[in-house]
């Protein structure tokens, strides 16, 4: 299975002091140079972590595939064609959510997602909606035109138990479903390294796309060489 690496949260920390460092385009890089298939990075739009320059030089820098996040709006829409990242994935975006919250609501946004996805296609720019794990708005994801599917495994994430069980039941079943109408399928949001073990046997799904417990994990693990580090210098 592929993993794609989200960058946005390296960004998230170099805004706390406004300075330069840490840069999620090295972030990105390095990454990249461990094997991961994509690089995510969500442009939102109150822009709290990714800003349009990180995505300008994500696209120049990046040489697996960029994969820009990004809400329905006319703006976003604009900049994602100008910039040419391989892949889009629409996300539902309401400002006061500290992430994304759920999946994509296509029954509402049909018609406009429909004609929202044209141009991309024209562009030659793959498109993926980040949806819930249901055969009915797979089946009008596929309707409108998307390439791929990313599943929401938030609840999945949050679950415990048998509800777990349940929740991984019915991304296995989504997953089939939507591979069977001729669509790739990805999933993500939660996941981390124990949550993920299941997600190895599960074929029809292609790749991952892992954020926030990649960079907890490697604020961590990096820690330890970073304070014998200082330490070394200071005697
Ligand atoms: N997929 C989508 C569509 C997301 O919005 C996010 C969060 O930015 C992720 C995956 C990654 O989620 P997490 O940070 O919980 O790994």
């Amino acid at each position: 299975m592929r993993l794609a690496v989200n960058i946005d949260h390296i960004a998230t920390l170099r805004n706390a002091r406004g300075e330069k460092e840490p840069d999620p385009i090295e972030a990105a890089l390095l990454a990249e140079q461990c094997g991961v298939a994509g690089i995510v990075c969500h442009l939102r739009e109150d822009r709290r972590h990714i800003k349009d320059n990180d995505l300008a030089r994500l696209r120049q820098a990046i040489t697996t595939k960029l994969d820009l996040e990004m809400a329905m709006t006319t703006e976003l829409q604009e900049i994602a064609l100008r910039t040419k990242p391989e892949l889009i994935t629409l996300v539902p975006e309401k400002r006061e959510e500290l992430t994304t919250e759920g999946g994509f609501d296509i029954v509402r946004h049909f018609r406009f997602l429909t004609e929202f996805l044209k141009p991309f296609k024209l562009a030659g720019i793959e498109v993926s909606i980040f949806i819930e794990p249901e055969k009915k708005t797979i089946s009008l994801a596929a309707e409108a035109g998307t390439d791929i599917v990313e599943l929401h495994t938030g609840l999945y994430a949050l679950k415990q138990n048998d509800e777990r069980v349940l929740e991984l039941k019915r991304i296995r079943e989504a997953a089939a479903f939507a591979k069977s109408l001729g669509l790739k399928v990805v999933a993500g949001h939660g996941l981390n390294y124990i949550n993920i073990a299941p997600f190895r046997e599960i074929t029809d799904i292609e790749e991952v796309s892992i954020g926030h417990a990649i960079i907890a994990r490697a604020v961590m693990t990096g820690l330890e060489e970073a304070v014998r580090e200082m330490l070394r210098i200071l005697k």
